[in-house]
């Protein structure tokens, strides 16, 4: 008999919404409870999903509290204002740093066992600022990083080499914003590298490879100008982490987890490759990274550090 698996997800907005119905439709949860400071948008929200459960699975989902997580194994946190467009992800830091001090109290009193999933902008301050507000190891707090940048940069890229972007193995790294870092030295596709290569008859052009990782960078502001938010690509990431959570999948993703010396970075969170399981992070991968891809993480680091001193936590 397979254990319960109860999620919780607070903020039913763009991105709450979304993730919430990529886990219905993919039924990676016995039940999903929604919880908004809009109690009644958090109805709405469950009242519509479940009119399609005949039609997708015996998942259930209802709008709740912080008081029905006790059972929760997983919370996500989508909750907080979005940028504006043209707004940077940095800009939003004060004004969602102050929501997350309200939520992480509650789920610390509620659900002092669950993985937290930081989905909120910016992804990596509010990481850092979870795990220092949380009692929970930093380890059970998890930000989404740049697995969106690399899902983003994997798509493009197996439209250019004409192949299932699954099998490109590409990543990348660092602030899950403009200062993020492609590691152009490990992309390969069937184990073969593509830099300065022609792999399946596509050659290395570095001004159309510039080209694709900038529109990966900048792919929020393009979606933000046009539809004025992102939401299911964001969607499907979360849900993605909460099934390597959930099936104990030791996955290795590139998420936003709190470094302790790794490539010389300390006290600030960022994107690494790390095995995602039952417990949160459960080992980080350190690939090699050519010296210009180390000082484009290190700067990264340093980017966030000096928003992190900007807050008063
Ligand atoms: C994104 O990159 C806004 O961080 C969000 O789509």
């Amino acid at each position: 008999m397979r254990q319960r698996r109860v999620v919780g997800l607070v903020g039913t907005g763009h991105v709450g919404v979304a993730a919430a119905y990529a886990l219905f439709i993919k039924g990676l949860a016995s039940e999903l409870i929604l919880i908004d400071k809009d109690a009644r948008r958090a109805e709405g929200e469950a009242m519509d999903l479940m009119h399609g459960q005949s039609l997708v699975g015996s998942m259930t989902v209802r709008a709740g509290t912080y008081a029905d997580l006790q059972e929760a194994q997983i919370v996500i946190i989508s909750a907080g204002v979005a940028q504006r467009p043209g707004e940077s992800r940095l800009a939003l830091l004060n004004r969602n740093a102050e929501v997350f001090r309200e939520i992480i109290g509650e789920l610390d009193r509620h659900a002092p066992g669950a993985i937290l999933i930081v989905a909120t902008n910016p992804v990596d301050i509010l990481t850092y600022v979870a795990q220092e507000l949380s009692q929970r190891p930093a380890e059970h707090i998890i930000g989404t990083g740049t697995l969106l940048d690399t899902a983003r940069f994997r798509a493009l890229l197996g439209q250019y080499y004409g192949v299932d972007p699954r099998s490109v193995h590409a990543y990348i790294l660092g602030e899950h914003g403009d200062s993020e870092v492609a590691i152009w030295s490990q992309v390969a596709i069937g184990g073969q590298r593509i830099l300065d290569r022609t792999v399946l008859g596509r050659p290395f052009d570095r001004e159309r490879m510039q080209q694709i990782f900038e529109e990966a960078r900048r792919a929020a502001y393009a979606i933000i100008e046009r539809k004025g938010y992102t939401n299911t690509a964001i969607g499907v990431v979360i849900a993605r982490l909460v099934e390597a959570i959930l099936d104990d999948e030791k996955s290795v993703l590139p998420v936003s987890v709190r470094l302790n010396g790794e490539y010389g970075i300390r006290v600030v969170c960022l994107s690494i490759p790390c095995v995602i399981g039952l417990q949160g992070i459960e080992g980080r991968v350190l690939p090699e990274l050519a010296p210009d891809e180390l000082e484009g993480l290190r700067r990264s680091a340093e980017i966030l550090q000096q928003s992190l001193r900007a807050l008063s936590l």
